[in-house]
């Protein structure tokens, strides 16, 4: 988490005209800066930077706000994300807040940083070795021309070539002071027993880095340059604290921009086939490399576009396998369209034939959707067998039951009904049956799950909000933290201040004092009647006699009470048949932290959701009232980013997940 003093200090050094300029060709205009848009394609400037206020604003899109959101724009980068970017452009050393973190959490966090660091000095390593170093020069530098690259595109790429001989680099990285325990974490080496000075992963190989969405090295993946030998083509490296293969897409850092602002995703397989289209003007590319899709992988994706290509070799043996990943893109609701190249041809050798214009006309016209090329795939060599054809169709048909939205569900089954010369309704039937097996499987392994979770004690949230998922989450909450009052109210609990001095607060203390910071207006009257008895009661000192909860509230108020009393009263009599549930005593403290947590992250969530609501309706006509929104807005989301650094590294995100829109 970045400390608040840091966040500070970013704000007041990092000149918007500046981060700005280097995506937008900015001129002077009065006291202000003017340009074309990168958002939207426009022949005449609509883009303003107001270096006084420290503003900018897009009149082509509405868009406009501070350089950090400009950065969380652009490069569709989280609060956090880019901020580190701003810090790193004007040398800004990021402090991490961390009286939040517990000792466990601080380690590993130094040993991620210490990793990250490491992948950093490889990386440089590598391509200072290609580009100056004889043996790079002469073997991996060559190997590239040969593949007709680019010098640029080499260097937007960051290739590199790792050397032959056997330790170079675990000796260099050595000699700059790191363990063998982080260089052999990090995978970059191997110290086996009869071999102390230790073994470089990559040898002679060229060397592709794996960057991250907003561009730290994660990874490298290393091509062997003789044919011949009898090793995998290529060598990666293994899964490691900071790399996890699953949730990596290769060139998505250096895409990311074209995808969104071109509103749809190439999906390839090799790292040549990303580098080469880049080459020839195709931004909008990514590979999975090698891997089948995952479903982390397509909430990268979705975080820029909707719309996602697949784009095959024509000769390519793993297409049947590609059907999963369809059905997994159909169900995260993304729209889908399938490439295959003509035989012999992949991305990469189709697009060193031929120019950019001819690649993306011929992408754009034979592309097919998913119908119809599951449709080639699979009636290819079934010939007129009735059983097979009939097979088909229902893999086809299962594919369009993973279509979320309802309405492009039918209109895919309506083509599938034309194309096949069969009715309407019994592909409805058709897929009718297989919801309900599925369905079924769902029952089954829910009902498993419930069986095995331990017993809950959350009381049913009222009906009110549920349309609205931001006010319903926040009405949640705060149902439970008045549920947690009633319930477990005097329980004393041990706290920390900021000084780690340990004082002592009741539950009940500690809620009504989280509302009352918040100035929290309740959503629900019943609770906010609770809470202004109890604040009575406290200053009349009759909070601790025994009834006080069910006596002093009227009818409604009373049975909810009740309600939230109630799983108490099960527990006891479990106790009297000597079964004994878990401990919510000892939980209690945490739970309620964490409930706290939440329902302040959540209510901020639903702030932020009003806000820009409030936003659409002043851009056009107030343009004071839009920054102060703005304003407003970025403070909030700081609170958010805050809140959730929070929730992922305290120990209550065992209990919630993390969760992260
Ligand atoms: P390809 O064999 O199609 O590689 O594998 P490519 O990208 O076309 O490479 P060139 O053109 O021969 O240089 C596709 C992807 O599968 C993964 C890599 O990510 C590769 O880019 N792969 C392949 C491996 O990880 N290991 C291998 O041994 C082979
Ligand atoms: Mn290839």
């Amino acid at each position: 988490m970045i400390s608040k003093q840091t966040i500070d200090k970013i704000f007041s050094t990092i000149r918007v005209e500046e981060i700005v300029g280097e995506y937008v060709q900015l001129k002077r205009a009065g006291s202000n800066y003017k340009g074309l848009s990168p958002f939207h394609d426009e022949k005449s400037p609509s883009f303003v930077v107001s270096p006084s206020k420290q503003i900018w604003k897009d009149f082509s899109t509405g868009k406009g706000g501070t350089a950090i959101s400009f950065l969380m724009e652009i490069e569709n980068f989280t609060y956090p994300e880019a901020l580190r970017h701003a810090a790193k452009k004007y040398g800004i050393e990021i402090e991490e807040d961390q009286k939040d973190f517990s000792e466990e959490a601080k380690n590993a966090q130094s040993e991620r940083d210490l990793l990250y660091k490491i992948h950093e000095i490889a990386n440089d390593y590598y391509q200072n070795f290609l580009w100056e170093v004889e043996e790079g020069k002469a073997i991996g530098l060559s190997y590239f021309k040969e593949r007709e690259l680019r010098d640029d595109i080499i260097k937007k790429f960051q290739l590199g070539y790792s050397p032959e001989k056997k330790n170079a680099f675990t000796a260099y990285a050595l000699e700059k002071g790191y363990s063998k325990e982080i260089l052999e974490k990090s995978g970059l080496s191997i110290f086996p027993e009869n071999t102390p000075a230790g073994v470089d992963r990559f040898r002679e190989r060229v060397i592709f880095p794996i960057h991250s969405f907003s561009g730290r090295v994660l990874g490298f993946g290393a091509r062997i340059l003789k044919n011949n030998v009898k090793t995998a083509k290529y060598l990666n490296s293994p899964e490691t604290e900071i790399y996890h293969k699953s949730n990596v897409l290769y060139g998505l850092n250096q895409s990311k921009q074209a995808i969104s602002k071109k509103n749809v995703c190439l999906l390839v397989e090799g790292y040549m086939d990303v580098i080469s289209l880049h080459m020839s003007g195709i931004e909008n590319v990514v590979a999975s490399s090698g891997t089948s899709l995952t479903t982390e992988q397509i909430k990268l994706i979705k975080r820029l576009t909707e719309n996602v290509t697949i784009l095959f070799d024509g000769d390519n043996a793993g297409i049947k396998a590609s059907f999963r990943s369809i059905d997994m893109l159909l169900t995260e609701g993304m729209n889908i369209r399938v490439l295959l190249f003509p035989d012999g041809d992949d991305p990469d050798s189709f697009a060193r034939k031929h120019p950019q214009e001819y690649v993306e006309k011929f992408i754009d016209n034979e592309a097919m959707d998913f119908i119809d090329f599951k449709a080639e795939i699979l009636f290819k060599d079934i010939g007129n067998d009735p059983i097979k054809k009939a097979e088909a169709i229902r893999d086809i048909v299962k594919s369009v039951g993973f279509v979320q939205n309802a309405l492009k569900r039918e209109v895919y089954l309506k083509e599938v009904s034309n194309k096949f010369g069969l009715s309407e309704q019994s592909l409805f039937n058709e897929l009718d049956v297989q919801r309900q097996v599925a369905q079924n499987q769902n029952q089954h392994i829910q009902q498993q799950k419930e069986a095995a979770a331990p017993v809950k004690m959350e009381v049913v949230p009222l009906d009110e909000g549920k349309e609205d998922p931001f006010l319903f989450e926040v009405l949640f909450m705060e149902n439970k933290l008045v549920d947690h009052m009633l319930m477990f109210g005097d329980i004393v609990l041990k706290r920390k201040d900021d000084q780690d001095a340990e004082y002592q607060i009741t539950v009940i203390e500690e809620i009504l004092q989280h509302f009352d910071e918040e100035h929290y207006m309740f959503l629900v009257k019943g609770n906010e009647i609770i809470i202004n008895q109890v604040k009575e009661g406290i200053q009349n000192d009759e909070l601790r006699s025994g009834n006080f909860f069910v006596s002093f509230m009227d009818e409604e108020i009373t049975s909810k009470v009740v309600d939230a009393l109630l799983p108490l009263d099960d527990l006891e009599n479990w106790a009297s048949r000597n079964i004994y549930p878990p401990n919510y005593g000892d939980k209690i403290a945490e739970q309620v932290k964490g409930d706290v947590l939440l329902h302040k992250y959540r209510y901020i969530d639903y702030l932020i959701k009003q806000t820009a609501n409030e936003l659409d309706e002043y851009s056009n006509s107030d343009p004071v009232k839009y920054f102060e929104l703005i304003q407003k807005i970025t403070l909030l989301k700081q609170a958010s980013m805050r809140l959730s650094d929070i929730i992922e590294y305290s120990p209550i995100k065992g209990i919630y997940g993390n969760r992260k829109r």
